[in-house]
């Protein structure tokens, strides 16, 4: 048996296969059919915020070329893809008046999808905030939480007799600290009071979204996805320990604690004392979700150290790394996928996001990426052993379908199983987006009872 049917095999009938994207990292038309600014538009234009000096006005030219990008997807064997609603597309300034062509931009999109056998799972915000409501204090302002609820409501009303399943936010956390406190994404502030303040906001808008999505359509299945890390401390001493357990405080706790129901973790409030004071708004808070997404790339090694979390990320000299620096450390996706099991027993997890930067290197038509290939196996199979050992996962989206505008890298960063020319927006399936065909493959045929074929 090859390796690629082996591994089929571990995955249930029904699992879905995937792939993700995000509205501003492919779409391009940044200015088309009267779509309004968001805070990439404007971050992009701040001189050193970008590290190739790029912006994603044109990316993919997803916008003018998804039909093009749907057929990839069938020509792959999706059963399922997450795309992301651009915000100021529908919404020019956030708020008010809808942006018809937006809409039936999305419109076109999820038809086709359907019409081609692939389920849409649709994230509301994956960061690009329309400008207007920056100048009114975005995320660190409560009025966000209402304008969130509002604009899930328009895109619930128009997509949901199509759309089941939704993701209201991606990474809250990244939203949050790489944006208000690092910087390094928009809107680029670095006050950590104003981060903590921002993922309370965020929160606070997942709910607001999730109940406007059923009210319109009861039937709806309402997720998020939320980058979780397995974090562990760098040595064996009892103070990294518990810097670790900061850590994972911070990325996996804080959101997922209140998302289940159980208010803000008590440690973390404390430690947060100094900045925010608001914990108590989030009394009798539920998520309420169907589904969680888990966005993994790599664990998370800490030590004890300085600023507001009193600890510190360190990297295991030595191992191995993908182009973007990240430790390749599939253990760890399992690690994450039994813990939210067995913490917070979610009906149902999805993995919305796994995947790996490298180097490739275009040869004619062909563009060999062995490590990504290597890179996936790996972890899908760190899956499949979560599954044997009781997480109810339901499919996975490999991050991402083609490459495309990876934020302060511009596209300087290749995550795609479809590799993209930025000159021609030529198109060439790298031998990952094959060995990704052959997979889904493999388990479709795997699903039929023995002695049917
Ligand atoms: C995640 C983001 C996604 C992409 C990958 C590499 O944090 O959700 O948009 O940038 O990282």
């Amino acid at each position: 048996m090859s390796d690629v049917v082996a591994l089929a095999r571990r995955f249930p009938p029904g699992f879905l296969f995937g792939t993700a994207t995000a509205a501003y990292q492919i779409e391009g038309g940044h200015d088309a059919d009267g779509k309004g600014p968001s805070i990439w538009d404007t971050f992009c234009g701040r001189p050193g915020a970008i590290s190739t000096g790029e912006t994603g006005d044109i990316a993919c030219d997803h916008y003018h070329r998804w039909r093009e990008d749907v057929a990839l997807m069938k020509a792959l064997g999706l059963s399922a893809y997450r795309l992301s609603i651009s915000w100021p597309r529908v919404l020019p300034t956030g708020s008010g008046t809808a942006n018809e062509a937006g809409l039936a931009f999305y419109d076109r999109l999820v038809d086709e999808l359907l019409a081609g056998g692939i389920r849409p799972f649709v994230t509301l915000y994956h960061w690009d905030l329309p400008q207007a409501l920056q100048d009114k204090g975005g995320w660190a302002a409560r009025e966000i939480v209402d304008r969130f609820g509002a604009y899930a409501d328009l895109v619930a009303r128009r997509l949901g007799d199509r759309v089941k399943d939704w993701m209201t936010l991606n990474e809250p956390e990244v939203v949050a600290y790489a944006g208000h406190y690092v910087g390094v994404h928009a809107p680029g502030l670095r006050d950590f009071a104003t981060g903590v303040l921002a993922s309370h906001h965020l929160l606070l808008a997942h709910r607001a979204a999730a109940t406007a999505i059923r009210a319109a359509h009861p039937a709806a299945r309402i997720g998020i996805a939320l980058n979780l890390s397995h974090c562990e401390p760098a040595t064996d001493s009892a103070d990294d320990a518990d810097a670790a357990r900061r850590q994972d405080g911070y990325l996996n706790r804080w959101f997922l604690d209140p998302l289940f129901g159980r208010g803000y973790p008590k440690d973390m409030v404390a430690l947060y004392a100094p900045y925010f004071d608001r914990a108590g708004e989030l009394d009798r808070y539920d998520g309420r979700l169907d589904f969680v997404g888990v966005n993994y790339y790599t664990r998370r090694l800490a030590v004890a150290g300085d600023g507001p979390l009193r600890s510190k990320r360190v990297e295991r000299e030595g191992a191995e790394r993908t182009a973007i620096g990240w430790e390749v450390h599939p253990a760890s996706l399992r690690k994450v996928l039994l813990r939210v099991h067995s913490d917070y027993a979610p009906r149902e997890m999805f993995v919305t996001e796994n995947g790996a930067a490298y180097d490739d290197v275009v040869d004619g038509d062909r563009v060999d990426d062995p490590a990504r290939v290597s890179f996936l196996s790996r972890h899908f199979a760190a899956a499949a052993d979560a599954i044997r050992d009781g997480a109810p996962l339901a499919g996975y989206f490999i991050w991402t379908l083609m490459d495309n505008f990876e934020w302060a890298h511009g596209t300087s960063k290749r995550f795609g199983i479809v590799h993209t020319d930025y000159r021609t927006q030529r198109r060439r399936i790298k031998s990952s987006g094959y060995w990704y065909r052959d997979l889904i493959a493999a388990h479709r045929t795997a699903k039929v009872p023995t002695g049917a074929a």
